[in-house]
């Protein structure tokens, strides 16, 4: 096993370099034209693509995907619209393969299509950190197969997610989102490393509900919290909440126990936006992955509200989740102190078990 090397070291003068990336990004559709609604991902590329190019790479080939087109062409998944993006971006010179997934071989990690892909390049650089938790033929079959290389936000992504996981006395966690059945080993595993973990999204729903605290219509998993988590004080859930009706459009704001039997929460309440805040200003350490209502419905307010908090407060912190990021993107975090992780599934996945298929791929060395 070999140490993961970093694409600063590559040689790549002359040769062909194959750059898979995470270009996963929102799209939205206007008049019928679909383009990149958020291009965080797409701009945390361009350090490693701009050194390749400096570097004198002959070609740099980008591989990439988008959505689920589940093995075959999908016209509305074509990556098109992204390379239009980057090439508003960068001018630095490059191909762009068509989306992946087109290919069932893709996600079924087959030999022959790792092959074939290697064979378009001498030279392999992951910087697709956010995708390094599927264990997909051009994540973790093409590194086998070439010289290989982390890019270098994939390294700033293993080192601010790896101080994630041995945080000073104090810190404090915010987790967000839904499902609680499938966060129960990052809360665990948060609950051993931060003084307090903050519950926000549908998740602080199940420990109420755990709790035997009312929680009217509100969306809920489908198994229950385990007691002893439960019961956790330093599970902190919220004291007030944003509550919709079922079927209207009315809403309104109160504290959590007061919630009715046709409401729903769909945000945290002002008074936890400020009660949150104050924790994490005083927290020597914050780390935050998912959003806190329900952001895709306009319900942003307690997420924007911890983000100008820590935009603000200069307290060093790791955000991630890709939906997260895309929340938060109007805010301008001090990047010395605050690290977006382009990240998902991959950060989470990161948290839990410290590492990654697509990491691992890179601890390979090429026959
Ligand atoms: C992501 O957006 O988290 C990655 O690109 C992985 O996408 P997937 O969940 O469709 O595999």
């Amino acid at each position: 096993m070999q140490k993961i090397k970093n694409v600063n070291e590559a040689e790549v003068a002359g040769k062909r370099v194959l750059v898979r990336v995470d270009f996963n990004v929102p799209m939205v559709t206007v008049d019928g034209v679909p383009q990149v609604a958020g291009d965080l991902r797409i701009r945390a590329a361009l350090p490693t693509l701009e050194l390749l190019h400096q570097n004198g790479a002959a070609q740099i080939i980008i591989l990439a995907h988008l959505g689920r087109p589940g093995g075959k062409v999908d016209e509305s998944m074509r990556l098109a619209p992204i390379e239009a993006r980057l090439r508003e971006l960068t001018t630095v010179p490059f191909v762009m393969h068509e989306n992946l997934r087109f290919d069932s071989r893709e996600e079924a990690n087959d030999p022959a299509f790792a092959q074939e892909l290697a064979s378009l390049g001498d030279v392999y650089v992951n910087e697709a950190f956010a995708d390094s938790h599927r264990a997909h033929a051009s994540i973790v079959g093409v590194p086998k197969l070439l010289p290989n290389f982390a890019g270098l936000q994939f390294t700033l992504e293993v080192a601010k997610l790896s101080n994630a996981l041995t945080p000073p006395q104090g810190a404090v966690a915010v987790i967000g989102g839904a499902k609680f059945e499938t966060k129960l080993p990052l809360i665990t595993k948060l609950l051993s490393l931060y003084a307090e973990v903050l519950l926000g999204g549908a998740l602080g729903n199940d420990v109420i509900k755990a709790r035997g605290l009312p929680f009217g219509a509100s969306l809920i998993s489908d198994k229950p919290v385990p007691t002893d988590l439960a019961i956790n004080e330093r599970l902190v859930v919220p004291t007030d909440a944003v509550f919709a009706e079922v079927d209207s459009n009315a809403e309104r704001s109160g504290n959590v126990v007061d919630i009715r039997i046709n409401e729903s929460v769909i945000d945290i309440g002002p008074q936890t936006t400020a009660q949150w805040s104050e924790k994490i200003k005083k927290a020597p350490f914050v780390l935050w992955n998912g959003p806190l209502g329900m952001y895709e419905r306009g319900y942003v307010d307690g997420t924007e509200g911890l983000a100008k908090t820590l935009a603000e407060c200069g307290v060093p912190a790791v955000i991630g989740g890709g939906d997260t990021a895309t929340a938060i993107e109007k805010f301008k975090f001090d990047p010395e102190k605050v690290f977006v992780s382009t990240g998902g599934g991959a950060m989470l996945q990161f948290l839990v078990d410290g590492t990654l298929p697509g990491i691992e791929a890179l601890k390979t060395s090429a026959v």
